[in-house]
């Protein structure tokens, strides 16, 4: 017996040298503390041994199982610290490898002239607001003082969903959805798609955007109006533009206006881009009609109104020299691209 583990244990101790890793280590496990192992044969092996050989031979195998356990997790352990050197080494991350550069976007012109706007008005006191795309024709016309034959309503200037749901052709409705839930005073600009049945064309898309603002407060008047829409044009275009008011209709403002800026290119002596005229239009405005606040529950005698839209497609094109609004919808990435460091 003895002589027989003697043997086993030079074996067990080449094999343990010769395991590489812990697969092999868990072959040498079963072979020899396996049921079917070496270690379980020689305990079979004693009942063939006579009853006083039989306690020291029992003895001899239990230690030698225990230094076999022993011994292979001792190796075990020193196989486990190899393996995690070796991944270590396997994934080891290069970091002064020079990186991927990922391409990155940028950002519209249409969202950088909203963007922009909406940064002058914010410093201004302004909240930027949503109002619905799809709308009643109560918010969009009806609330807006506009009549019943206005041309406006006509089918083929406004996209109708059914009799009384349109999508919006113009931010307007956002003064009322505002002025009907916020008591005065008020400070809001509303920017957002808008939709008019037009075919495209260098000047008209189906779908647009604009900005409506809006100033609800005590005794306002046309001269706030102009300080206001003075500051927007010199913060968009440049420090130096003057503006004018043109007396103009809408029907929910009253008096109404057109308001022009001056030619940033030319500087007021005529240019292709004022086409000569010095120039240029950029907005509708005026102050809010009486009959408009009263729908909204607000005293017409107490609160006064300004209002203005401006069309963001319109200061884009202007603002970056673009011929035609088609342009910005033709997502051509070299355009695109050209405004990578814009704002
Ligand atoms: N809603 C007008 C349009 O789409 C633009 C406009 C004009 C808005 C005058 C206003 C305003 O708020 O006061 O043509």
């Amino acid at each position: 017996m003895q002589a027989r583990i003697e043997e086993l244990r030079r074996q067990v101790a080449i094999e343990l040298e010769k395991a590489e890793d812990t697969k092999a280590l868990g072959e040498v496990h079963q072979r020899y503390l396996g049921k079917k192992g070496e270690i379980s044969a020689l305990m079979q092996g004693l009942g063939k041994l006579s009853k006083e050989e039989r306690p020291a031979a029992g003895q001899l195998i239990n230690e030698f199982r225990d230094t076999v356990e022993a011994d292979l997790g001792i190796k075990e352990q020193a196989l486990k610290e190899k393996e995690l050197l070796r991944r270590y080494e396997r994934e080891a991350v290069d970091v002064t490898l020079p990186g991927v550069r990922r391409p990155k976007g940028n950002l519209h012109p249409i969202s950088l002239v909203r963007r922009q706007w909406e940064h002058v008005f914010q410093g201004l006191g302004f909240t930027v607001v949503e109002s619905p795309e799809i709308d009643l024709e109560y918010y969009c016309f009806t609330a807006l003082n506009i009549p019943q034959n206005h041309p406006s309503r006509d089918k083929q200037d406004t996209f109708y969903i059914n009799d009384e749901v349109v999508l919006r052709q113009h931010t307007s409705p956002g003064q009322i959805r505002t002025m009907e839930k916020n008591p005065p005073p008020l400070k809001v600009v509303v920017p957002g798609r808008v939709f008019r049945s037009d075919d495209n064309t260098s000047r008209h898309t189906p779908m647009f955007h604009q900005m409506e603002g809006l100033v609800v407060d005590k005794n306002l008047n046309l001269c706030d109006l102009r300080g206001l829409l003075d500051t927007l044009a010199k913060a968009m275009f440049a420090p130096d533009v003057e503006i004018r008011f043109r007396p103009s209709h809408f029907p929910f403002t009253e008096p109404s206006v057109e308001v022009d800026v001056s030619c940033f290119v030319c500087g007021r002596k005529g240019c292709s881009l004022c086409k000569g005229a010095g120039w240029i239009e950029i907005l509708g405005a005026g102050v809010v009609h009486p009959k408009v606040l009263s729908v909204c529950g607000i005293d017409p005698d107490e609160y006064s109104g300004l209002a203005f839209g401006v069309g963001l497609e319109r200061v884009a094109m202007l603002k970056y020299g673009i011929s035609s609004i088609q342009i910005l919808y033709d997502n051509d990435i070299r355009m695109l691209r050209q405004f990578a460091s814009a704002l």
